[in-house]
């Protein structure tokens, strides 16, 4: 468990700077589990060495994978193929990591062996029963808390056959585990969803070999796919990015250079919502790395007003809301956002905890059950908030901090190490007081 830490942020001036941030969250899991069950050897470079990768490296550990990681900006996987896992012989830990609990459920759910998984008191308050009904559904034997919906998770693996599944929601996660169970098992696996969610599983699973193809409204795989051992370099997270584009907007006489970000359409939702909002957000040097697009993002200081914000966005955007609504914050106007239930169910109800942290430092704040109304235009006052432990709320925060009238403090900070290990230390040097 993270030990309660603060940090206090002070106004800032302005920014300056070019910088890179680090490996994508998203893409850094799945090429630790892609290369695990790939055959032969993976190298990864920019590798996010966050909590929650380094939960998904631990389960692989835990599954008999030799990982050769020297601490530089390489780590070196022996992947095992399909069938070459072995039993764990105890609990696995996710932490914090829903990607790890949610992706692994479906691996685990195909291979011949029992598992056990379970996480801190964060991710064992989430809910698991969106991954375990598809799976029940293709024959897996899962048992969870609360009626088989919390973890800790029992799985107890094989005997899966393919299937189609509906999706009721927009989750990366939940498609992926439905397709890394299939496509371990004979026959065609497809699964539906009402908007597209982010597709870093669809691409690198296509970049290690697999047969799997994308159409409007879903995605299907051929079964008993035959991974080969690939080199991949991972883009920068734009889910990091986001915090220093929103401070590069809102703090005056600012420009700052993101180098080397990450902008697949499933997750670039932020740069058109904040060029929607006004702000300026120059894309260059765009070009593609190991099968996602990448470009350096230029940002300005711009003068923001509030929009509407719904629809197919959201899920191209949706672990951007806390420092969004920081964003409509210091926009003149009202912002809505609709359509984002699912922001009930991240680390936090990052809803409840916006408003409760906004509201506090004078923001006219409201919750929406699927979203927030925000009346910015009014400069936050200094005081204390807390991040329930959500790393997306403290850097959230850390941001506001930087326009506000005095000092804000900011308890429970040690989770930033979740997603943004080195958060801290980029936002000092950035920041001229
Ligand atoms: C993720 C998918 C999203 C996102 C999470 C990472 C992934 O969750 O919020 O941070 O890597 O697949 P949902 O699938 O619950 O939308």
């Amino acid at each position: 468990m993270h030990k309660v830490e603060t940090k206090t942020v002070l106004p800032a001036t302005r920014l300056r700077g070019d910088f890179i941030v680090p490996g994508d969250k998203s893409i850094s899991h799945r090429a630790i589990m892609f290369a695990s069950l790939a055959q032969g050897e993976s190298r990864i470079r920019g590798l996010l060495r966050g909590e929650d990768c380094l939960s998904t490296l631990h389960a692989f550990r835990c599954l008999g994978v030799e990982v050769n990681d020297k601490g530089d900006d390489e780590i070196i996987i022996q992947g095992r193929g399909l069938d070459g896992l072995k039993e764990p012989d105890d609990v696995i830990d996710c932490g914090n990591s829903g990607t790890t609990m949610r992706l692994m459920s479906g691996i685990l759910a195909a291979q011949p062996f029992f598992t056990i998984l379970t996480g801190d008191q964060y991710l064992r308050r989430r809910p698991m029963g969106r991954v375990i009904t598809p799976l029940t559904s293709m024959g897996a034997k899962i048992l969870g808390r609360d009626d088989h919906s919390k973890a800790p998770l029992a799985i107890d693996g094989g005997g899966l056959v393919a299937a189609e599944y509906h999706s009721p929601i927009a989750s990366a996660q939940v498609k992926s585990a439905v397709l890394l169970a299939g496509m371990q098992v004979d026959g065609v696996t497809t699964v539906y969803e009402p908007h597209l969610s982010r597709d870093h599983s669809e691409r690198m699973l296509r970049y290690f070999g697999a047969d799997l193809e994308s159409f409007s409204g879903g995605t299907r795989v051929k079964g008993r796919v035959v991974l080969s051992g690939k080199e991949v370099d991972v883009a920068g997270d734009i889910s990091s990015a986001a915090f220093f584009l929103v401070a590069g907007l809102i703090v005056p006489d600012s420009e700052l250079l993101l180098k080397n970000v990450g902008v697949n359409p499933t997750r670039s939702g932020i740069i058109d919502i904040l060029q929607q909002m006004g702000g300026a957000i120059e894309l260059t040097n765009l070009r593609e790395l190991s099968g996602e697009p990448v470009a350096d993002l230029l940002v300005k200081s711009s003068h923001l007003h509030g929009i509407e914000i719904g629809g197919d966005l959201i899920p191209r955007a949706i672990d951007e809301f806390p420092v969004v609504s920081v964003a409509a914050a210091f926009a003149d106007g009202v912002t809505i956002i609709r359509d984002a239930k699912e922001l009930r169910v991240k680390e936090t109800d990052r809803i409840a905890a916006m408003c409760d942290c906004l509201g506090s430092l004078g923001v006219a704040i409201e919750p929406l059950d699927d979203g927030m109304r925000i009346v910015g235009g009014r400069r936050l006052t200094g005081g204390e908030v807390n991040s329930c432990g959500d790393h997306r709320i403290a850097m959230s925060m850390a941001i506001a901090a930087l326009g506000a009238t005095t000092a804000i403090k900011i308890v429970d900070t040690a989770c930033t190490e979740t997603s943004f290990p080195g958060f801290w230390e980029l936002l000092t040097r950035i920041t001229e007081n």
